[in-house]
């Protein structure tokens, strides 16, 4: 839909002011000429991404990680399993226990405190193992070895098998004094070693992402699940390819598994950071980088993921009041402070149905712009809210789209887990609508596995445990 033919905008009187909005706000704009050029330019780098030439490979920032994981559940699982997942602002303990491939689960929620995601790993990590041994202190086991624990590290990392995996860089709101290079796996078993131990015993079988987790956790429930989606802090996704299709095996990886089935750890969120994603970035996405904790990295993900639509929209707002086209010019200081802005605030926004604004003109009394406002400028703060989720909602919806296209199945659900996909009111039906357009020869269904990121641990634990 064109901008000029959206409500909101064509409410504005002046036709002066309506004209320099539609200007302002076109950029913000993702029409099928993005979606096609982005399809291409994925698939480009995907070739390359999995080319068997080394140099064809250094050209992508799309890394295509083997996971390791060979194998989904087959139904046949027994025993008590744990998992563990640190990626984004909580930390989560689970423990899933199976009877015959059915699962109960229990999941612990703890609280990463701001500071320990800027001092020296080891910090962080004494805090987590500490957590996991309360978990076990509260609960009871019936156990007599140790309990197999699938640890799910969300940061790129370049994984060497199940359980190692070197964490190349931190993204999101870590900033660690230190942990690039280092083995997450290692950095965690140290650290209980250092708190003398565990309660019970257990035994770290696998180190998997969120994405990984997120699609097990899907298939576990529905077995058309081959793709698992991260729509949170960060985004990324994993899916289940055939290993004939791994061109780049042939020279740089063997192994002597028999399955024909290897979960791809996309690790896309650095995708464009070669500058192939240049055509669709505004002027707000360049500004965003610039500012945030790792600037000229994961390109992809600072376009639409929780940890940075909030600040989209403030600088689309900021920018509209410079043009005077909101607030009559004015501002707060509030407004005007960078990250000041959050996904949750976009979300709430955007939560208010038609005619009622309740939640708009709460986050704008937050915002300190709520006496400057007039009746047009909540409308307009709304249309940016949509205009802004809208595209990011394209955007990865046109990377499902990809990987629909690559699987070619007729049927595929794909898993999605994080907070920007659970509590955002029309992400859901932006994504369904641009897949439904785009991939029409797949019936795709979009479901939401909430925790399953850190469910997947235990899952993969459950799977590993079985192979032996
Ligand atoms: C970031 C991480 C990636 C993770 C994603 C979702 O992109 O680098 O590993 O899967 O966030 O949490």
């Amino acid at each position: 839909e064109p901008l000029a033919s959206r409500k909101r905008i064509q409410s504005i009187k002046d036709d002066d002011k309506r004209a320099k909005v539609i200007e302002c706000l076109q950029p913000i704009i993702f029409d099928e000429n993005h979606v096609k050029q982005m399809l291409t330019t994925f698939e480009e780098q995907i070739k390359l991404a999995n080319s068997i030439d080394e140099n064809d490979r250094k050209k992508t920032d799309l890394f295509w990680e083997n996971t390791f994981v060979r194998r989904l559940l087959d139904g046949s699982e027994n025993g008590t399993y744990l998992g563990m997942d640190l990626g984004g602002t909580n930390f989560r303990v689970v423990r899933v226990d199976m009877i015959n491939g059915k699962d109960t689960t229990k999941t612990k929620y703890y609280n990463l405190e701001k500071s320990l995601l800027t001092g020296p790993s080891s910090v962080m990590f004494d805090y987590i193992a500490k957590c996991l041994a309360s978990f076990l202190k509260e609960d009871e086991f019936i156990q007599n070895q140790s309990l197999p624990l699938g640890f799910t590290f969300s940061f790129p990392s370049q994984q060497k098998s199940l359980k190692h995996s070197i964490l190349s860089t931190w993204t999101k709101s870590i900033t660690c004094t230190d942990g690039p290079g280092l083995d997450s796996v290692v950095l965690l078993e140290e650290a209980i070693q250092r708190l003398g131990g565990l309660p019970i015993p257990i035994d770290v079988v696998a180190r998997i992402s969120d994405t990984t987790g997120t699609l097990l956790a899907g298939n576990l429930v529905d077995k058309n699940c081959r793709i698992g989606l991260i729509l949170g802090t960060g985004s990324n996704a994993a899916f289940v390819e055939y290993v004939k299709n791994i061109e780049k095996w042939d020279t740089c990886y063997k192994d002597d598994d028999t399955s024909e089935l290897v979960v791809i750890n996309c690790e896309f969120g650095a995708f464009g950071d070669n500058g192939c994603l240049d055509f669709m970035k505004t002027e707000f996405d360049h500004e965003l980088d610039v500012h945030s904790n790792h600037p000229h990295s994961y390109t992809f993900e600072k376009l639409y993921a929780g940890h940075y639509l909030g600040e989209l929209v403030r600088l689309a707002l900021v920018k509209m009041v410079k043009a005077r086209l909101l607030f009559n010019g004015q501002s707060s200081d509030k407004l005007m402070t960078r990250w000041s802005f959050t996904t949750t605030h976009v979300t709430s926004i955007e939560s208010d149905s038609n005619d009622d604004h309740t939640n708009t003109i709460k986050v704008l009394k937050e915002m300190e712009v709520y006496n400057i406002c007039s009746e047009e400028d909540i409308s307009m703060v709304r249309e940016i809210c949509e205009l802004m989720s809208q595209r990011g909602a394209y955007i990865v919806a046109t990377a499902m789209v990809t990987l629909l296209n690559h699987i070619n199945l007729p049927e595929v659900t794909i898993a999605i887990d994080g907070s920007l996909y659970e509590h955002h009111p029309k992400y859901h039906q932006h994504m369904a609508d641009l897949i439904a357009k785009w991939r029409p020869e797949t019936k795709t269904t979009l479901k939401l596995v909430k925790d399953g990121s850190g469910q997947g641990g235990a899952l993969v634990a459950a799977i590993e445990r079985k192979g032996h």
